[in-house]
C-alpha cells in the first residue's frame, strides 16, 4: 500500500477529488496547509505596498491506496492539479506497513 500526498491549488481539490472518485478512490484526508516551494512563496501588492509573502495557503489531499493503483492514482492527480503556472504543487509517495478497519479489525488492502 502506498501513502499518496499532494500539494495542491486550493481551486483544483474539487477536480482532483472527482477524478479520483472516477478511478474508485474514495477515502481521503484534506488539510488546509501553508507552505513554500522553490520560490520561496511570492510577492505580493496590498493597497500600494509591495510586500514578501513567506508561505502561501495550499490543499494537502492525503490518500492510501492500492499498490495496484498508485501509479494511477499520482497519474491522476498530476493531470487534474495541474494548470502550468508556479505553484502547481507537488505529490510525495511512500509505503504504508498497515492498515486497520476499526469497525471490522480488517487488515492491509482489505482495509483501504
Ligand atoms: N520539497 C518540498 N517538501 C515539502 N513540501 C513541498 C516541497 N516543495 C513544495 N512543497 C509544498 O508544495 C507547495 C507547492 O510547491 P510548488 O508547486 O511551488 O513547488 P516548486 O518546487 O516551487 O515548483 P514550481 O516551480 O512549479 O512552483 C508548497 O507551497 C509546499 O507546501
Ligand atoms: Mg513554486
Amino acid at each position: 500500500m502506498k501513502m499518496v500526498q499532494a500539494i495542491i491549488r486550493h481551486e483544483k481539490l474539487g477536480d482532483v477529488k472527482s477524478a479520483l472518485s472516477e478511478i474508485g478512490v474514495v477515502g481521503l484526508n484534506v488539510t488546509e496547509i501553508q507552505g513554500r516551494g522553490v520560490q520561496k512563496g511570492a510577492t505580493r501588492q496590498w493597497r500600494g505596498a509591495v510586500y514578501d509573502v513567506d508561505l502561501l495557503p495550499k490543499i494537502k489531499l492525503e490518500t492510501v491506496v492500492d499498490d495496484a493503483i498508485a501509479d494511477r492514482a499520482v497519474d491522476t492527480i498530476q493531470k487534474a492539479a495541474f494548470t502550468g503556472n508556479i505553484g502547481d504543487g507537488k505529490i510525495f509517495v511512500w509505503t504504508v506497513d498497515l492498515v486497520v478497519r476499526v469497525r471490522t479489525n480488517e487488515r492491509g488492502e482489505e482495509a483501504i
